[in-house]
């Protein structure tokens, strides 16, 4: 799927998934049937760091960031419609998070070595060039800083239906290495 067709099927999706998808507001979550943060504790202090959440979609990760201390937390994310759900979601919640919309792979608009946390969940098996947001994700950190990143494990898509319509009818090789194309 390109990015376009990317950001298009977000549009429609959007509303649907932020209707049936729980995502905690008060625990950083790092994707379905995964631990959070509060047990995993990989992202250390937030106090005062300068954080940026590619594919932030509702926004929930950002907002949580920023009520845990970060100093200053901006989201990107590649639909419009998320991102409307995100920022009507941080006024609801009171936070002062900024959205922006644009595509993980240019992060042009963003200095060398400005971010001490780089954070992005569930988002970059959508990207079309992975080694770019990889590459760009390197330029922006501080020497210092941290990317911390987490994609669906190849079990998730060999169970998925079956794990959400609680039938093993459905059970996709695991070795199976071609896009996963959803309708
Ligand atoms: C499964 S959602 C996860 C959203 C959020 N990280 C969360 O955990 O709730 C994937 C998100 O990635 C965004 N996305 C997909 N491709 C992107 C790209 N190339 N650049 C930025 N965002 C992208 C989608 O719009 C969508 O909001």
């Amino acid at each position: 799927m390109s990015n376009e067709e990317n950001r298009i099927s977000w549009n429609r999706f959007s509303e649907y998934y932020q209707s049936i998808k729980y995502i905690s507001l008060n625990d950083i979550h790092y994707g379905p049937y995964a631990p959070g943060e509060k047990e995993l504790k990989v992202l250390g202090d937030l106090k005062g760091l300068k954080c940026l959440e590619l594919g932030c979609g509702g926004g929930q990760i950002s907002i949580v960031l920023s009520k845990w201390g970060a100093e200053d937390v901006i989201g990107l994310d590649i639909s419009e419609k998320q991102l409307e759900y995100a920022q009507a979601l941080a006024k609801k919640e009171n936070v002062d998070v900024t959205f922006i919309r644009g595509n993980m792979e240019d992060l042009s608009k963003f200095n060398d070595s400005s971010f001490d946390l780089v954070i992005s969940v569930h988002a970059m098996s959508y990207v079309e060039d992975i080694n770019k947001v990889i590459s760009e994700t390197s330029r922006i950190l501080k020497a210092n800083g941290n990317f911390v990143f987490c994609v669906l494990h190849p079990i998730q898509i060999v169970l998925w239906e079956a794990l959400e319509e609680k039938s093993f009818d459905k059970i996709y090789p695991y070795f199976k290495t071609t896009r996963y194309k959803w309708d």
